[in-house]
């Protein structure tokens, strides 16, 4: 007796991963819709940090004012949920530890900011997987913490904050 009413096993499993790629296309169009991972929208500059020199000026816009200051790009990649999501969390939590955009706001104080530079843990490793170019040489960390003491000796924020260890 022929079976024709049962789809042979192969074309179940084919049916099966038709769904299954079906069901991925809609939840990664359902995920868009989550609010966050849209503050595409910069808040404005109120005072920007003079850059003593333009190496330094050059190396923090690579390296550091994505996440440092309300001139974030926001390029596709950072749009897309859940890449958006990771960049949405970065930029708040970057802005809210330091910001060279709003100087007339307290800021960290002038060593722990060398110290983010010159320890290697700034840029984040996530931010240089998607910006190989955004890595840092030992000279270019000499370079941007010798300009970072510059410029709070001539340009200080306008105050500093105490350490906020841990958050
Ligand atoms: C991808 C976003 C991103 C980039 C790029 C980035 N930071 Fe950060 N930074 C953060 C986040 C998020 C924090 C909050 C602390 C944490 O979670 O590690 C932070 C914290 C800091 C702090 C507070 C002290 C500390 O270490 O936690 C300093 C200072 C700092 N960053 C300096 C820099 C400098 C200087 C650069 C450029 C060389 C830079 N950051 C690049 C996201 C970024």
């Amino acid at each position: 007796m022929d079976d024709t009413s049962q789809p042979a096993p192969h074309h179940r499993w084919r049916r099966w991963l038709r769904r299954g790629l079906i069901g991925l296309v809609a939840l990664f169009a359902l995920i868009q819709l989550v609010p966050y991972g849209h503050a595409w929208n910069n808040p404005p500059v109120t005072k920007a940090a003079q850059w003593p020199d333009a190496r330094s000026a050059a190396l923090a816009k690579t390296s550091c004012l994505d996440c440092h200051s309300n001139m974030t790009n926001w390029w596709w990649g950072t749009k897309v949920a859940p890449a958006s999501w990771l960049a949405e969390n970065d930029v708040r939590g970057g802005r809210k530890h330091l910001n060279f955009s709003e100087w007339d706001t307290p800021q960290p104080d002038v060593d722990e900011v060398v110290e983010a530079i010159t320890s290697g843990g700034m840029p984040p490793l996530q931010y240089r997987v998607v910006h190989p170019g955004a890595g840092l040489s030992t000279a270019d960390r000499d370079a941007l913490a010798a300009a970072i003491r510059t410029m709070y000796a001539t340009d200080p924020p306008a105050g500093i904050r105490s350490r906020r260890d841990g958050d």
